[in-house]
Order: structure tokens, then sequence, then C-alpha cells
């Protein structure tokens, strides 16, 4: 297995999987934009120029599924994208977020009022250089963190209508409860879940299951543990043994770990962006599954 690629290697990315109701097939292994902007996803990044070459690989190493919002920078990570990406390729998916808006010290504000939810969609459409957008997600605030429990019937209402108006093809949630994924489903289709999941933060292992079975995607974010890089003494002897490296063998879990995951593993660096993709092509056998499957329940113990 290559810990890192060249330009001339062939991968298949983990897989294909399709969003259900559409004809959108993504590979399992995406990418997501949020470390291009600058540091704490404020402003324009440091090195602009490397922050367009991780997209250009990205696209060149086959990635057809890229995670981003509009109030990453704000705005600077679309308008990243859409230099280095459009007229962009017919298969490439892009996903995107409303439901927040940042303030101009760089805080996170909720933003889940039908006014800031329309703008959020037109900033996205602007500055991405579209005429409608792939899939939105509805990001909830209720919970800032985490997933709090409350209707998303209100916010998830206007962007049903706004997908009704054509301006949005498909609809995801993120930052749910499961009892907020089974109201979304009342609502509108509901073509994937995103949700803070890693090896170490396994809250929502019964809700990856329940949307396997009605075949909807999950796309963790933080797969790599996001600002809190994942750390763990069997992560690092697993990736030992496999001549791999331990943010390889955690993306590489995920994608054992159900079908329905797509990843969306978020870097500045090429060198990262080469390694992470070449986690698609790491085999786990069910011992190391197994052994990596305690790395949850240690966490879990010392946090008891
Ligand atoms: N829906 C939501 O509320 C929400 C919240 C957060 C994120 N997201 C989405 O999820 C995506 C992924 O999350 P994330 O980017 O926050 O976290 P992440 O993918 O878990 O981790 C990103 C961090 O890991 C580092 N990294 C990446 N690859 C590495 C490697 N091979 N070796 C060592 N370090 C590596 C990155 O630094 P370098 O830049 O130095 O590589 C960055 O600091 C985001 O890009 C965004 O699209 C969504």
């Amino acid at each position: 297995m290559p810990v890192n690629l060249t330009s001339t290697d062939e991968i298949k990315l983990g897989g294909a999987f399709t969003f259900p109701g559409t004809s959108m097939t993504v590979h399992r292994m995406g990418y997501g934009a949020m470390q291009l902007a600058g540091p704490g996803v404020f402003g324009p990044p440091k090195d602009r120029n490397g922050a367009l070459a991780v997209l250009r690989e990205a696209v060149a190493f086959g990635v057809n599924h890229i995670d981003t919002s509009d109030f990453y920078g704000p705005h600077v990570t679309n308008q990243l994208i859409r230099e280095a990406l459009h007229p962009y390729p017919t298969n490439l998916v892009i996903v995107t977020k409303i439901g927040a808006r940042r303030g101009q010290d760089g805080s996170w504000i909720p933003a889940p009022s039908p006014e800031e939810l329309k703008r959020g969609v037109h900033d996205n459409l602007r500055n991405l250089g579209l005429d409608v957008l792939d899939v939105v997600n509805l990001r909830s605030t209720l919970g800032i963190e985490e997933p709090a429990e409350g209707s998303i019937e209100a916010p998830l209402t206007v962007l049903a209508n706004l997908q009704q108006q054509g301006l949005v093809r498909h609809i995801g949630l993120s930052n749910v409860t499961p009892a907020q994924v089974a109201e979304g489903r009342q609502i509108c289709e509901i073509v994937c879940v995103q949700n803070h999941y890693n090896l170490a933060h396994r809250t929502d292992d019964a809700l990856i299951d329940d949307l396997a079975r009605a075949g909807i995607a999950y796309v963790p974010y933080f797969p790599l543990g996001g600002f809190t890089p994942l750390q763990s003494r069997t992560l690092s002897e697993v990736a030992q043994h496999l001549s791999a490296t331990p943010m390889q063998v955690a993306l590489a879990w995920l994608l054992h770990r159900a079908g329905n995951i797509l990843l969306i593993p978020g870097t500045s660096s090429v060198a990262h962006l080469r390694e992470n993709l070449a986690a698609a092509e790491l085999n786990l056998s069910d011992n190391v599954l197994q052994e990596l499957d305690a790395v949850a329940r240690t966490k879990a113990s010392n946090a008891a």
C-alpha cells in the first residue's frame, strides 16, 4: 500500500456511492475544503497558491465530492474552489451548508431565519459560480459543537422551498439527532447526514446503521479529529504494523465501518491530501478492526 501517491497512481478512492433517489454518484473518498481558509477558518489562506493546488490535485486524482460552505472564510473557500476548478468537471458534486454566518471577529453565529437561509443559498451560488447547488446541508445550530434536540421544521421548510424554486438539487442535514433526521425525512428527501464522527467519537453508531438501511449517506466531519487531531497508542501501533500513517488508518477504518460512509478529510497540504487519498487502498483485517474498536471503548472508560 502506498503511504503516498504519485500523479500516475490509479486509485479507486474507496469505490462508488450513489445518493438515494438521485443520479449523483461519487467516490467514497472526497475532500473537505474548510481548512483552505485562513487560521480559525477566517480570512484568506496564508498560502493562496498552495490552497488552489490542493483543490486541483484532489480533482486530478479523481476526487468528485467536495464539501464546503460560504461561511468558511467567509466566502473565501468557495471563491478558491471557483478559481481553481470552474468550469467544473461534469461529475463533480459540490456539497455546501447553510445555517450559520460569521461575525467581524470570526465568531460563528447561528443564522436560521428564512432571510438568512435564502441569503446563504444565494451567497453559495454567487461565490461558487453556479446556477443551482448540487446538495445543501441544513446545518442545525440548536447545538453548536454537538446536536441538540428541537424541531428543524421551520428552517428545513425554507430550504425545501428553495429546492422547489430550482436553486438546490438535493438536501442534507448536519449536526442533527436521529429524531431530527426522522422529522426531516417527513418534510423532504434527505440524501445525506453530516455529523461529528471518527474512531474515537462514536455517538452516531446506531444512526449510521439506520441511515445505511435507508441508503442515505453518512458524512463524518472531523474524521481525523478536526482541531484536535486523533492520537491513540493503538492507532499508532496499528499504523506502524501496516507501514501506514495513523491518519490513514483512521480514514481506512471509517471506510470499513459502513458502506454509506463518505469521507471528506480536510487539509491545506498537497502532501497530506495524497496521504489521505492513499488511505482508500488500505485493507484492514478483522483482527485490526477489533483492535481499533477498542480505541473508542478506552476513550469512553477514560471519560467515565
Ligand atoms: N457540518 C459541520 O458542522 C462541519 C464542521 C467541521 C467540518 N466540516 C467539514 O468536514 C471537513 C473535515 O473536517 P476538518 O477539516 O475540520 O477536520 P479533519 O478532516 O478531521 O482534520 C483536519 C486537520 O487534520 C490535519 N490533517 C489532514 N490530513 C492530515 C494528515 N494526513 N496528517 C496529519 N494531519 C492531517 C489538517 O491539517 P493540514 O491542513 O496541515 O493538513 C487539519 O488540521 C471540513 O473540511 C468541512 O468541509 C463540517
